[in-house]
């Protein structure tokens, strides 16, 4: 069944690898992004991957009258929502440019959603909705916990979109807490693509494999793991866009909403990524023990089971391949591709 899907941020890290996901899978689909946190080369790049047009509307998820000519346009059948502020730190420097754009942007959106008597969504989330968690591997079931403006963010939209289904229920929504994304698409083509320093581990050390960073910071090797430095579960990001398709797919189908973890189940040390990487690109990593950072939590593993149970999702690719896939996406953007 081929459907019309209308990705917000949809030229971003994962909603390119997500573009390219449903593309594969047979949907049309239409990206609505402001580019202030993609390439605007990435529509370009998806074109020469897909081999097909991509459609594009330069806008903010908050502009009403941008997203209704959207709606006014295509016959839109589901929504992935990507667009959103993402970074844990700058969300505690500037709480209220997150309130407004990942609140207000998700009202906006689901107001126009409404309107076009759309409402299929998938709903980016985040393992940050935990917080601190009681337990590793952490389950759906476990509480929320906000610690930072971005994860409140992530918790807000969340009960904003229970309740929202509750009031009606041709409303269907998919869930997704992300764990830890990593890695590139295969053809080096598209990635992540951080504007300046990276502030998350894998991004920041293919910078050091590059040259481009003197040393890698180990924030803390104090914690109560089995190497003393944090743990995650890193999930490859081609993954994690197949994720998505499942997801959509679900809604579509049988119109049941649903609140899954998207991540391995097994977690890695950042010693561990380190050494992964260096296996990957065989370069030498520097890196030095620091502080820990305020906020960091020692291990976030998801409970991966009920994805599999839910979507029939299950990761392919591990640790190596994420190292592998990151390297020559980097290498590549390095060499002026
Ligand atoms: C991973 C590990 C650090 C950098 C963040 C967001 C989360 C989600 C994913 C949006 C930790 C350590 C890191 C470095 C280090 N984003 N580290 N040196 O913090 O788990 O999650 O990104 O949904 O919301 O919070 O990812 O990559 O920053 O850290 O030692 O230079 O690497 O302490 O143990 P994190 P991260």
């Amino acid at each position: 069944m081929t459907s019309c899907i209308l990705l917000t941020g949809g030229a971003g890290f994962i909603g390119s690898h997500t573009h390219i996901a449903l593309t594969a899978a047979g949907h049309k689909v239409v990206i609505l992004d402001d580019f202030s946190n993609a390439q605007h080369s990435v529509p370009a790049r998806l074109e020469q991957i897909t081999g097909q047009p991509v459609t594009v509307i330069d806008a903010d998820v908050r502009d009403a009258d941008a997203l209704a000519k959207v709606f006014a346009t295509h016959t839109i059948d589901a929504v992935v929502h990507f667009a959103a502020r993402k970074a844990v730190g700058e969300s505690m420097a500037v709480p209220l440019d997150y309130f407004d754009v990942n609140i207000n942007g998700l009202i906006t959106l689901l107001r126009a959603m409404d309107r076009a008597g759309c409402r299929r969504l998938v709903f980016s989330s985040s393992a940050t909705v935990y917080g601190v968690p009681d337990e590793a591997p952490t389950p759906e079931t476990a509480p929320f916990r906000a610690m930072n403006p971005y994860g409140q963010t992530k918790i807000t939209g969340e009960q904003m979109l229970g309740w929202l289904q509750a009031s009606n229920p041709e409303w269907a929504v998919g869930v997704l807490r992300y764990f830890n994304p990593a890695g590139a698409h295969g053809s080096a083509l598209i990635g992540e693509d951080p504007r300046d320093i990276p502030n998350n581990l894998m991004p920041y050390v293919a910078k050091v494999a590059l040259g481009q960073l003197p040393r890698v910071m180990v924030f803390g090797n104090d914690y109560d793991t089995p190497d003393g430095t944090g743990v995650r579960d890193y999930i490859h990001v081609e993954d994690l866009a197949r994720g998505h398709v499942l997801s959509l797919e679900k809604l579509l189908s049988t119109g049941q909403g649903h609140v899954v973890n998207l991540g391995t189940g097994r977690g890695y040390s950042v010693l561990e990524v380190i050494a992964a990487y260096q296996r990957a690109s065989n370069r030498d990593l520097p890196h030095v023990i620091t502080d820990r950072r305020p906020g960091d939590v020692p291990i976030y593993v998801a409970r991966a089971d009920k994805a599999a149970e839910v979507l029939g999702f299950r990761t392919e690719k591990g640790l190596d391949e994420m190292c592998a896939s990151l390297w020559k996406w980097v290498s590549n953007m390095a060499d002026g591709a």
